[in-house]
């Protein structure tokens, strides 16, 4: 029987990971919870390293990439060599089909107008519905990304019993690139655009030499998570009528 872990086990064991490699955690998840497990990833170039860990420790992993329907060209180009080359084995997620009338009619403005439920519909919504009936999901978010994941642990059980395994948690950018460095990884084309931190296209923009390499995620708008990390992940089952009284406030439909 596949093994179960208490809070108080996860606690120490987010404790002691603070001292493991990303290798030997990633290691860990896949004896403890393969087939049941999966890696999110949206293929810019700091998410390479644990791309290219998790092939070399797991190459049938799956890996869910959210496909919003709002990603640059380059994005999925980039994915596609990489799928390609690495010989990964992508997932692709998409929207509920619930939401296709209001997608119809709002999509182009909804990034722009709420970019809260844009992201909801897009990313947590379609992750949430992947992650059912998993054990694990294994992330790439680092506490010095934002102040929200500077409050992670490395191993978190949610609230559904779903085990989150964040194992580049205390990297730092330098780390990222040092990996990258010294296994020649590729990197995404915009990055020498100055986009150093992707994510839609709408909500993106190429950030200045010393400036914040998420500065240009949402700029202008105060928002600085995606929601796949935040409690917008505990709220389970929204249809839309529900999802637009709690995040939507200027469109009706
Ligand atoms: S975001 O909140 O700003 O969009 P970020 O790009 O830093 O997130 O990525 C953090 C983690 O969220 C990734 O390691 C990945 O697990 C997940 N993630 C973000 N965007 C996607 C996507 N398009 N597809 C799959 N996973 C994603």
């Amino acid at each position: 029987m596949a093994q179960t872990f208490t809070h108080q086990e996860i606690a120490d064991l987010a404790e002691a990971f603070e001292q493991h490699t990303p290798q030997q955690i990633i290691i860990w998840a896949v004896e403890n919870f393969a087939p049941n497990i999966a890696l999110s990833s949206s293929f810019q170039t700091q998410s390479l390293p644990l791309l290219h860990m998790v092939s070399r420790i797991h190459p049938a992993m799956r890996i869910f990439f959210l496909n919003t329907g709002y990603h640059f060209w380059d994005t999925l180009i980039f994915r596609e060599q990489l799928t390609r080359e690495w010989n990964l084995n992508v997932v692709d997620l998409y929207r509920d089909a619930r939401w296709e009338l209001f997608r119809r009619n709002f999509g182009r403005e909804l990034p722009r107008v709420d970019p809260n439920l844009c992201c909801f519909i897009h990313k947590v919504q379609p992750m949430q519905r992947a992650l059912d009936g998993l054990r694990a999901w294994i992330t790439g978010i680092r506490r010095d990304q934002t102040k929200t994941r500077a409050q992670a642990r490395i191993v978190e059980l949610q609230e559904d019993g779903l085990i989150k395994v964040n194992p580049l948690l205390n990297w730092r950018k330098a780390d990222v690139e040092a990996y990258r460095a010294l296994h020649r990884l590729p990197e995404h084309p915009l990055l020498q655009k100055g986009y150093r931190s992707i994510g839609c296209a709408p909500c993106t923009q190429p950030v200045r030499p010393g400036e914040d390499e998420r500065a240009g995620r949402w700029a202008g708008t105060g928002k600085t998570e995606c929601g796949l990390h935040t409690e917008m992940f505990q709220q389970k089952d929204l249809d839309p009528e529900e999802a637009r009284k709690k995040f939507l406030v200027k469109i009706e439909f």
